[in-house]
């Protein structure tokens, strides 16, 4: 199934809840990128902004985290009202130990991975996440155009964790070239920029849906 999870990134940060009542009923969960300044050369926003958000909407909460220490936060960010938790396998956190108290807390775990990190890195966790997130920046800053690297990574995954778990695909992803991820096996598209960034967010998320979902119909290409 495709789901559209727009990042919260390139929303105007002073009327975030009014932005994502606009593309509300368009949207399937909502991206909320936490950066440290640490683990990424950025620092966004973190827990306040996860619990304003859950009471502004009741879209599903996808909450990706950029930070070094993410068994420290899990927690919290769970408590603020995250439904989806992804942590990084380059943090030097233990992943296996974040995924089991995300999982503890009752909320869906996710595993991120950069461009150029091996798909066999997080073999060990498949059985226990609900979802992989194949970055397809290296992550940091919105606005970047899309790392050909993780291509095929992306087949390489959806291979790996079969038809029934989401794959998320996060970075320069708009509605122009997300028909070639989901052909790969993405089914969980995040745009910042090409939603949030557009003049009219409404019809930019209709465009990527629709393209995504052509793409889906195709069918995968592994
Ligand atoms: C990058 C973030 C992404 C990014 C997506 O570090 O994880 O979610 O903001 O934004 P665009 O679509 O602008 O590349
Ligand atoms: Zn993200």
């Amino acid at each position: 199934m495709i789901k559209i999870s727009p990042s919260l990134l390139a929303a105007d940060i002073s009327r975030l809840g009014e932005s994502v009542k606009k593309i509300e009923k368009y949207i399937d969960m909502l991206h909320i990128d936490v950066m440290d300044g640490h683990f990424v050369p950025n620092i966004s926003y973190g827990i306040p902004v996860v619990d304003g958000m859950r009471k502004a909407t009741r879209l599903e909460l996808d909450v990706h985290l950029m930070i070094e220490h993410p068994l420290l936060y899990i927690e919290k960010f769970s408590k603020a009202g995250a439904d989806i938790i992804t942590v990084h396998i380059e943090s030097p956190d233990d992943c296996a130990k974040c995924v089991s108290l995300i999982k503890s807390l009752g909320k869906k775990a996710g595993v991120a991975l950069n461009p150029d990190t091996p798909p066999e890195r997080i073999s060990h966790l498949i059985s226990d996440i609900d979802m992989v997130l194949q970055m397809t920046v290296f992550p940091g800053f919105g606005g970047q155009n899309m790392d050909r690297r993780a291509i095929d990574n992306i087949k390489i995954i959806r291979g790996m964790i079969g038809n029934d778990k989401d794959l998320q695909v996060d970075g320069g992803i708009y509605a122009e070239n997300c028909g070639e991820v989901v052909k790969c096996g993405a089914n969980v598209i995040v745009s910042g920029t090409g939603i949030f960034g557009s003049k009219n967010p409404v019809a930019a998320v209709k465009e990527l849906k629709k393209q995504a979902l052509a793409a889906y119909r195709e069918g995968i290409l592994i």
